[in-house]
């Protein structure tokens, strides 16, 4: 009876193409699902898969199908659902099994799932995976954190489903405890920040412009055989070409402008906010999704204020496809400068160049670009990709455009959230005397709070008049 390599719970979208992926690696895999004809119908649609699946719905006889040790996928609704999952599946496995949580769950559960398994001998990976429907059927990046000793019992198969970039695998293990979901949060929060700043460049084509989605989707493709040239960018060219059969209309035209969020992008500007790294894309990306989500407001605002100028923008395509690069950077930059620190403060060493590397097929945001950040961590260096010796070279050629499109943005009255947060952070980051010496003596004024000072060392304060009575 136990002959399967791994089990899979949830059979979801994601959790049956991920079912399918790894019998499609030549390993038997056995599925369990609440709902007992969700078993019966994956099987009996496995088709020339079927040798390699198995499965029931019940629970017990689930397990029992598992070679030892035994490793169980989890790919449920992020929440309480992996909980109750994981308190009926603890009474039937031993020490050395291993549960494997693959879906987006909120690192701080996973760090608390740990520990709680901890003393079991049942190991807890929580992993990232990232590709949608299609990357979990045909190869998602995986993001590992969890117990070390455990990892090995699903490593073969993990390594085996996972994308490929040059023969390399996207699957790796991260450090311990949450550390595989910490990764795929901030790597969500980079998503929204480059899908946000693609919306921007979109909305200065559409309405600073008067380019129509067929004209935008021709430059996005152009794009996308240079320096861009990334995944997001390519989905884009195809969403703008889409065609509304109900309308006649291009689909982004009949598209709601109020955009989604399931909660990965927030925790990612919320752990930045703790951590106390800038992270202004990723916050910008999310507020930016937040107000898309108060259409009426808006629709008053803008009868209230009116409407924007259009077609008024004088920019050129080379510096959208620039400013959008220096972006890119600065998002990056911060994403990656978030993990360093959450690697520092939680110890778990984060391999900065592996979490590139895996990063560059299979999931939403690969790209050439990641290639290029994986190289340059690869030769060491510093945290943050803008002292970088390559990135230092592209952010000089491109700052210069993205502060004439964000300058273009603020005159046309094009909101640009993001990408003006991208220079902002960018001359922050620049600026050796910035401006917190004048708040170090406000907050000195009225809290006592005290200040450094640039010439000797010491806490000091000073003596400011009293304000009380005049
Ligand atoms: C991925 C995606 C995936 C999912 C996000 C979207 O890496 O495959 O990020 O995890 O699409 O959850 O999140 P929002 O609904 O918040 O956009």
């Amino acid at each position: 009876m136990e002959e399967a390599d791994i089990g899979l719970v949830g059979l979801g979208v994601m959790g049956e193409n991920l079912a399918l992926n790894i019998a499609d690696n030549g390993y038997k895999v056995a599925v369990y699902n609440r709902t007992a004809e969700k078993v019966d119908a994956f099987l009996a649609n496995a088709g020339d898969l079927k040798s390699n699946v198995m499965g029931s719905g019940e629970l017990a006889t689930f397990i029992s199908m598992l070679k030892r040790p035994r490793s169980v996928i989890i790919m449920v609704k992020a929440g309480d659902p992996v909980d109750q999952v994981i308190a009926e599946l603890k009474p039937l496995l031993s020490e050395g099994d291993v549960i494997i949580d693959a879906g987006n769950a909120n690192y701080h559960d996973t760090v608390r799932r740990f520990s709680e398994l901890d003393g079991t001998g049942i190991g807890f990976l929580g992993i990232g995976v990232s590709g949608g429907e299609e990357g979990a059927r045909h190869g998602p990046s995986i993001m590992v954190g969890g117990s070390e000793a455990q990892w090995d019992n699903a490593e073969a198969v993990l390594t085996a489903i996972s994308a490929k970039f040059n023969g390399e695998a996207c699957c790796a293990y991260l450090g311990t405890g949450g550390a595989g979901h910490f990764v795929k949060t901030i790597h969500n929060g980079i998503e929204y920040a480059d899908m946000q700043m693609i919306g921007e460049i979109y909305g200065i084509m559409r309405d600073g412009l008067a380019m129509s989605p067929a004209e935008c989707a021709k430059v996005f493709e152009e794009w996308n055989k240079g320096p861009l040239d990334s995944y997001l960018i390519e989905i884009t060219s195809h969403v703008l070409n889409a065609m509304d059969d109900e309308s006649g209309k291009p689909l982004v035209e009949v598209i709601l402008d109020a955009a989604g969020q399931k909660g990965t992008g927030r925790w990612s500007a919320i752990e930045a906010l703790n951590l106390g790294v800038s992270a202004t894309t990723i916050e910008g990306a999310v507020a930016a999704r937040s107000i898309s989500a108060m259409k009426d407001e808006r629709v008053r605002g803008e009868e209230i204020y009116g409407a924007g100028a259009k077609g008024k923008a004088t920019i050129s395509l080379e510096a959208l496809e620039k400013a959008l690069l220096a972006g890119k950077i600065a998002a990056y930059a911060q994403g990656f400068a978030v993990m360093a620190k959450a690697s520092e403060d939680n110890g778990w060493n984060l391999p900065l160049a592996t979490i590139a590397k895996i990063w560059r097929a299979g999931c939403i945001i690969r790209s050439r670009f990641l290639d290029q950040i994986a190289q340059a961590f690869d030769s060491g260096g510093a945290a943050n990709l803008l002292t970088q010796p390559a990135f230092i070279d592209m952010m000089k050629d491109s700052n210069g455009a993205l502060r004439a499109v964000v300058a273009t943005c603020a005159i046309n009255e094009l909101p640009s959230p993001c990408l003006s947060s991208a220079l902002a952070y960018f001359d922050a980051y620049r600026q050796a005397r910035g401006t917190t010496n004048l708040t170090q003596g406000q907050r000195d004024f009225f809290g006592a709070h005290g200040f450094k000072r640039s010439d000797k060392d010491g806490d000091f304060h000073h003596t400011w008049p009293s304000l009380i009575g005049q």
